[in-house]
């Protein structure tokens, strides 16, 4: 069969957000879909890479020929990446919650029927996946994505660096035509030396194949 720029590379891929539960009926969670990341993983398969698409839940079908790993929470979500490894790509397309409750209840937490006052919730940080895989030994090629309202390529460089990544992929999410849930994205791609490329809006879909083809291209040259 034709040999096609990712034939031979396993690609990991984070998608959707995480859940922290607070108790047996509660949790905090973000408005991912998780469509950038299933078409990254759709892309990735065409390519020829062996796919591994470790997601959160989201209402979204698998594609073709990818192996699909559901998980809930941000830590089960880097055990389960950790479980993938060693691959030769990783894109962090997930929204991982930042902060998880500090205990989740066993119990159904209940309000004081004698009293009007609020509550405080403890957070804690969670771990940082991508950030975890990309500082191993066996590193892969490392691939985020920084979603960011306001001083966008400048957020998007620090946490190149400080992430130790490969490439970063710039999303704007102020703008609600390439935001969250949208089928539409627009991205700038940092790399190492600073160097961006832009890929105007357009689907998903076609992102997806512009960014792969983009990091085929990279991979191959280093
Ligand atoms: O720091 P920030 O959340 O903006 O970084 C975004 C990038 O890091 C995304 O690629 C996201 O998937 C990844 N990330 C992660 N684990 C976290 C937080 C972010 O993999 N706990």
């Amino acid at each position: 069969f034709a040999h096609q720029a990712l034939t031979g590379k396993h690609v990991l891929i984070t998608a959707g957000p995480t859940r922290e539960d607070i108790d047996p009926v509660r949790y905090i969670t973000n408005h991912s879909s998780g469509k950038m990341g299933f078409s990254l993983a759709e892309a990735a398969a065409e390519a020829g890479a062996q796919v591994t698409l470790v997601c959160g839940p989201v209402h979204l079908p698998t594609p073709d020929r990818v192996k699909r790993v559901d998980v809930t929470s941000a830590r089960d979500m880097l055990a389960a990446c950790e479980a993938a490894m060693p691959c030769d790509v990783l894109i962090a397309a997930a929204a991982v919650a930042d902060y998880r409750p500090e205990v989740s209840a066993a119990q159904k937490m209940k309000k004081d029927p004698n009293s009007a006052d609020g509550m405080t919730l403890k957070l804690i940080r969670n771990p940082d996946i991508l950030a975890t895989i990309a500082n191993r030994n066996d590193r892969p090629f490392s691939v985020g994505f920084a979603a960011e309202t306001e001083n966008l390529l400048a957020y998007a460089t620090a946490k190149l660096r400080d992430k130790n990544l490969d490439l970063i992929v710039a999303n704007d999410v102020a703008n609600a035509a390439i935001g969250f849930n949208s089928d539409d994205n627009a991205i700038t791609i940092i790399d190492r030396q600073q160097q961006q490329t832009s890929f105007p809006q357009t689907s998903k879909g076609k992102i997806a194949r512009q960014l792969i083809d983009f990091i085929a291209t990279h991979i191959n040259k280093v």
